[in-house]
């Protein structure tokens, strides 16, 4: 009898969640997995919960058609604004056997070992920063720790349209880190709470001081993925372990096979989904 291979799926608006799927691809190279972008309608930052709710479930439900029996949301806007509906209403309704994992809880969890003034300051899409879920969320594991957030909504579109090695990324850099560092002076710790910010570092890097440390959450997500799938053999042993990758837009085929070398290793050449809206 042929086996089923059952992919993990990873879901982010666009590009960005590629920097967290190259780290779990890195740690767990032998399960098969499937990308999927909704470049057509990125950037989620700005749109509202209900909008961000419909586009993400529509793309997990789309992961599930292809029978992935995990889904993690590779992003943080989606993780802020969908999750928690998606995992209390969706899936015991409809998908009992499925499993959908977000990236802020496995942040939360550890970003209190990178502080030692006790006060990090958390840089995010609009969208995540007033659903104030880092807030919320760092406060159950350390609430001793002081956050201080700051949206950076132009970085994401110039990101999505391969800008950010221009001279108008500094400009908009500059001008979201000191609003930022106005905050508080004592920032030890920055976590980039978006997962295309991490293509943003080496720009960063020019306007920080070195006792800043620039936190990206690639390797804290999949370190979370290694030992859930640890305690849940359930889910792991549904996976198909070819060690395959599959990528999939809403947009441009074209225009995201190029764009995604910047954020991935793999060699890339995605099939056109479309969606509803
Ligand atoms: N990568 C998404 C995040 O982590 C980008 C959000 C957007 O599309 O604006 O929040």
């Amino acid at each position: 009898m042929e086996t089923v291979k059952q992919s993990i799926g990873i879901f982010d608006s666009g590009y960005g969640g590629l920097t967290v799927f190259k780290s779990i691809a890195a740690k767990l190279p032998q399960y098969n997995y499937i990308y999927f972008g909704d470049n057509a309608r990125a950037p989620y930052g700005d749109h509202s919960f209900e909008t961000v709710y419909q586009y993400t479930l529509e793309c997990v439900e789309w992961l599930f058609a292809q029978g992935c029996p995990l889904v993690i949301l590779a992003c943080n806007t989606a993780s802020a604004k969908a999750l928690r509906t998606i995992q209390q209403k969706i899936l015991p309704l409809k998908y009992p056997d499925r499993r959908v994992l977000g990236v802020i809880r496995p942040t939360a969890e550890v970003i209190g070992g990178f502080t030692k003034s006790n006060t990090v300051g958390v840089l995010g899409t609009r969208g995540t920063v007033n659903s104030n879920s880092y807030s919320i969320e760092i406060g159950h594991f350390f609430p001793d720790l002081k956050v201080v957030q700051q949206s950076c909504p132009m970085w994401v579109p110039l990101i999505e349209n391969n800008e950010h090695n221009s001279p108008g990324m500094d400009y908009f850099i500059t001008e979201y880190l000191d609003e930022l560092m106005a905050k508080a002076t004592d920032i030890d710790c920055i976590l980039l709470a978006c997962t295309h910010y991490p293509l943003l570092i080496p720009k960063l890097k020019n306007y920080l001081s070195e006792n800043i440390t620039l936190l990206a959450q690639g390797d804290i997500v999949a370190d979370s993925l290694v030992d859930y799938l640890d305690r849940h053999p359930e889910i792991e042993s549904k996976l198909g372990k070819e060690g395959e990758c599959k990528f999939y837009t809403s947009g441009d085929r074209e225009k995201f096979n190029t764009n995604a070398s910047l954020f991935s290793e793999h060699e890339v050449n995605a099939v056109h989904v479309p969606l509803k809206s």
